[in-house]
Order: C-alpha cells, then sequence, then structure tokens
C-alpha cells in the first residue's frame, strides 16, 4: 500500500494507473475509520481496479473549534485497516499542503447547501465542496463513493460534479447500522456508555416517522411531531431537527410521499448525531 502527503505525488502515481488502463476508484475520509467506511472502500472495489481513500480531517468544513480539536485521529489504525481492507493508495496530507500560505480560492455551491445541516452549520458545505473538489484534482479517480448516511453531503457534490464537469461516477452507499439501528459515525466513540444505549432513539424516531406513515399519516407536521416525541423521551437528548423533505430539492415535503427523505440531528451533550432515512 502507497501512502502519499503530497498531491503531486498522488497525481503521478494515479496517471500511472490510468495508463495501465485501471480504474481509479476515490473514498474521501476524515479517517477513524469504522466498518461504515470500509465498506465504502469494498462498495469502491466493484467499481474501479485500484482504490484511494483520503484521510484528512478538513479544518475548512468545521464551524466549531472545539469538534475540530476533539475529532478522533487514531492514523496508524486508520493505516493498519486501510492495509487490510487491500487499498492500494493511501493519500493523508497534512493541514498546511492542503491548505498553504496564501490559500484563498473556494467551492461554492448553491441551495442545495443552504438548507437542513448547512443552516446548523454555515459554511460547512463549502468546505466539504472545496476539499472534495481538490481531492478530486490530486488523486484523479473515476469514480468517488460516499455515504448515504451523510445524505445533503451526496447531493451537493453530485451537483457539484455536474455543475462543473467533472468527469468522475459518484457512488452512494446505504447507511451501515450498529446491530440495535445506530448509524456507525467516528462520533460515536465519543459518546458515554450510557449515551451510546440513549443514542438509538435517533434511527428509532426515523423508524417511527416511516411506521405512521405506512399507517398512513401523509402530514408532514404530524410525522415530524411523532418523530420528535420518540426523541424528546430519552432524557440524555437534546433534540434539535427532524426534516421530511424531497431527496432531490432537499425542501420539505407535504404532503409527504414514497422517496421523502427524514433528516434528523440530535445532540448528546456536546456530540451531535445526524441520520436519515428515506420514507
Ligand atoms: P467522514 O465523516 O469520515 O465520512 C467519509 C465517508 O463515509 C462519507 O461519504 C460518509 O457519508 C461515509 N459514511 C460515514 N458513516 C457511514 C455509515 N454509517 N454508512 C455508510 N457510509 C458512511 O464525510 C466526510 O468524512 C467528509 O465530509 C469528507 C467527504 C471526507 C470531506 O472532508
Amino acid at each position: 500500500m502507497q501512502v502519499f502527503t503530497d498531491p503531486g505525488d498522488l497525481s503521478a502515481w494515479s496517471d500511472v494507473q490510468r495508463v495501465h488502463g485501471q480504474r481509479v476508484g476515490l473514498v474521501p475520509t476524515m479517517g477513524a475509520l469504522h466498518d461504515g467506511h470500509l465498506a465504502l472502500i469494498d462498495e469502491t472495489r466493484r467499481h474501479a481496479d485500484v482504490v484511494v481513500v483520503t484521510i484528512f480531517v478538513n479544518p475548512l468544513q468545521f464551524n466549531r473549534p472545539d469538534d475540530f480539536a476533539t475529532y478522533p485521529r487514531p492514523i496508524d489504525d486508520d493505516l493498519a485497516r486501510c492495509e487490510a481492507q487491500g487499498v492500494d493508495a493511501v493519500y493523508a496530507p497534512l493541514a498546511n499542503t492542503m491548505y498553504p500560505e496564501g490559500f484563498q480560492t473556494h467551492v461554492v455551491p448553491g441551495p442545495l447547501a443552504d438548507v437542513l445541516e448547512g443552516a446548523e452549520r454555515p459554511g460547512h458545505f463549502r468546505g466539504v465542496t472545496t476539499v472534495v473538489a481538490k481531492l478530486f484534482n490530486a488523486a484523479r479517480p473515476h469514480v468517488a463513493v460516499f455515504g448515504q448516511k451523510d445524505f445533503q453531503q451526496l447531493a451537493v457534490i453530485r451537483r457539484m460534479t455536474t455543475d462543473l464537469d467533472m468527469p468522475i461516477e459518484i457512488v452512494g452507499l446505504p447507511t451501515v447500522r450498529e446491530p440495535d439501528g445506530l448509524a456507525l459515525s467516528s462520533r460515536n466513540r465519543r459518546l458515554t456508555p450510557e449515551q451510546r444505549v440513549a443514542a438509538v432513539c435517533v434511527p428509532r424516531s426515523l423508524q417511527a416517522v416511516r411506521d405512521a406513515y405506512l399507517a398512513g399519516e401523509r402530514h408532514n407536521d404530524a410525522l415530524v411531531r411523532i418523530g420528535r416525541a420518540t426523541v424528546d423521551a430519552e432524557p440524555l437528548a437534546r433534540f434539535e431537527h427532524l426534516e421530511l423533505v424531497h431527496p432531490d430539492t432537499l425542501r420539505p415535503a407535504d404532503p409527504v410521499e414514497r422517496g421523502t427523505v427524514a433528516v434528523t440531528a440530535v445532540w448528546f451533550d456536546e456530540v451531535r448525531l445526524i441520520d436519515n432515512l428515506v420514507i
């Protein structure tokens, strides 16, 4: 497994792969790899001959300094997991390689990035699109794989690739969950054992929305109230938002219909978890 820290070295390696007729697949991550990330790597193998994983905790997309500072960075573990998963190359640049002095150009997403997560975390998606564009340019992949766990991120990245004529196929992978339904996330590591037990209220609230929909409820407000009640019943959880949106526009769906996505964010002390479910 090759490990690169410089974008030029990665590009040169990728060019050699392309010359040899290999399809290059990319999995962008911020590290602290879990089974959800490993599923992305496996999925990428199905679409490409060689797999590149990037590991970079991107300061541009954090709007809370404490979240950035406490984000886990187990790099040795991550490299071992990549190696065991048969990854061909890892790109793990330093922050001052990604954003050297004088850096000032960004990729600015449109209205898709202003709602939901974008409304709660101003500037977040601008940080994501900027770093993903840079990762695309460094790795020059044919295909890149992202998780549906970050539903809005996937939509914003698809839009960017289309709008900017990036010749890269974007693949979305369904959310990988723990046996009790909690979506795998690097942030789960920061939950106390009690909070971890309580966190099951997040997928349960989405399930409650889906169940009520299947039982015939179609009103957006009513479904949100039902989902919210599941979170409010958990003393360790602090409800932030639950919205039922159209999967393409991310605008509120009313009446709710098949294909509508329930998107939520819930706090456990200082840890913020997000999840979503297609109805
Ligand atoms: P990160 O949170 O590390 O996630 C990397 C990729 O793993 C994303 O595509 C995310 O959607 C996917 N992922 C996370 N949890 C998952 C789960 N439980 N099941 C399936 N896929 C899952 O998302 C980012 O990093 C960053 O914003 C990044 C795109 C790397 C840009 O910095």
